[in-house]
């Protein structure tokens, strides 16, 4: 057994959901507490002085004020959009055309693939992302180029192909079969290697045909241990798109359910525009539904119903959408889901958007059991956070009579400055 290292600080982890109970029955904060890592994974939480006691040997890391809780979960984001984000001026279907497919056509080139995966990791790693799920390109060498670099950092990923057989140009199609036959190849290489998972993408009902999605639905029945990630309802002349595409199809969620691609492990980005129908549906069969705040703001996409959704019981996570979403910080789209939630007159506490980004996002992906949070038993994803990162912050959390009213201006104002460390799969990034 290694020799194990007690993190001291200040700590935050859930023992329940802030939407379902009262936020202090639920929260796990300590003002002087202690996370103690061992091979990889926590071993246990608890008041800093009773670990100290209990650890004698351990190797400690004093971050005094710092805030200790999970590394961010990002449940949807496209890394080879990461050269394109802040891309000017266009809605949903223009900015796929005008900048994403020409720079995700660039993938079919590894060396290409390799370095962009490298500056994704590093870009998020200063942002405290530990786990992220990703769509990739067509391109079989943008997965591999991904899931290399995430082994290398030893972090839990979730990723797959794209896959996309019409509406999309020359040299970013691929055909039922191939797409079928490529991501059949990358599950048996990919899924359950390490920290690895493998998620089977069909990027939206307009740019697969119905071949290609019953060939990716027949795929998610042969391998129901995999995720199968998509978009859903996020812009309404997308929408309208999909009805002249799937005129048999009663909502755009059908386009998927009548070829197997509707199912627990699913997570259907976005989902703004759904109507009772497609609500009831998701919920009976307990699918993840992906918020991605700032990209549908950015996009001029709409406001997602996250008062609604959450009161009807569904699974929500929270992701950056990257490129679309215009940020790789988690803190950044937490501000931007109280934003939107704002509008909808439904005021997020501090701890339902931490809890969002982190546990919920976990929940979403069914890995609350090994990340997202602070428990004895889970994987040593950490990040540590600096509660007075700027000026700005420092004077306003200076008041605070609670953790939450500490931790509200960084959610609201913080970018990477306030994360202090990362730590991941127990080791502590650089
Ligand atoms: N719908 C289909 N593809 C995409 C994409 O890459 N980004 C966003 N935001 N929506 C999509
Ligand atoms: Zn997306």
């Amino acid at each position: 057994m290694s020799r194990a290292t007690l993190l001291l600080g200040r700590t935050l982890g859930f023992v329940g959901n802030p939407f379902g109970a009262p936020v202090d029955e639920v929260a796990d904060y300590r003002e002087r507490g202690g996370v103690l890592i061992r091979d990889g994974h926590i071993a246990a939480v608890d008041e800093a002085d009773a670990l100290r006691d209990a650890y004698p040997d351990a190797e400690i890391r004093d971050y005094g004020a710092g805030l200790i809780c999970a590394g961010f979960v990002d449940a949807h984001v496209h890394y080879p959009q990461t050269g394109i984000i802040a891309s000017w001026g266009k809605r949903l279907i223009d900015w796929l055309n005008s900048y994403t497919f020409p720079e995700e056509m660039r993938f079919g080139d590894p060396g290409y693939a390799a370095e962009c995966a490298r500056l994704y990791f590093d870009l998020t790693r200063s942002q405290g992302v530990t786990t992220m799920v990703s769509y990739c390109t067509i391109h079989p060498t943008s997965v591999e180029a991904f899931f290399a670099e995430a082994q290398r950092r030893g972090q839990r990923v979730v990723a797959g192909k794209t896959c996309m057989d019409r509406n999309a140009p020359e040299g970013l199609r691929d055909t039922a079969q191939s797409a079928y036959d490529d991501s059949k190849a990358l599950i048996e290489k990919w899924h359950g290697r390490g920290r690895l998972d493998y998620a089977i993408t069909p990027r939206f009902s307009p740019t697969s045909t119905p071949d290609q999605l019953a060939a990716l639905g027949a795929l998610w029945a042969e391998h129901p241990e995999c995720l199968m990630q998509t978009h859903l309802s996020e812009q309404l002349d997308e929408i309208d798109w999909v009805k002249s595409l799937f005129p048999q199809a009663r909502d755009y969620l059908e386009t998927y359910e009548a070829f197997g691609l509707l199912g627990e492990r699913g997570l259907y980005g976005h989902a703004i525009h759904l109507e009772a129908r497609e609500r009831a549906r998701l919920r009976e069969v307990g699918a993840g539904i992906i918020h991605c705040p700032t990209s549908n703001s950015f996009i001029g996409s709409g406001l997602f119903d996250m008062g609604g959704l959450i009161a009807e019981g569904q699974r929500v996570g929270l992701a950056t959408d990257t490129g679309g979403g215009s940020s790789f910080s988690m803190l950044r789209t937490m501000a931007a889901a109280y934003e939107i939630a704002q509008l909808r007159h439904n005021p997020l506490h501090p701890a339902q958007l931490l809890w969002l980004g982190t546990a919920g996002s976990a929940a979403a992906l069914h890995m609350e059991y090994r990340i997202g949070n602070l428990l004895p038993g889970h994987e040593a994803d950490i990040v540590v956070l600096d509660l007075a990162s700027t000026p700005a912050i420092a004077q306003r959390a200076a008041r605070a009579d609670d953790i939450w009213e500490a931790l509200f201006p960084t959610i609201m104002m913080g970018d990477d400055r306030a994360i202090r460390d990362v730590w991941i799969n127990g080791a502590r990034t650089a």
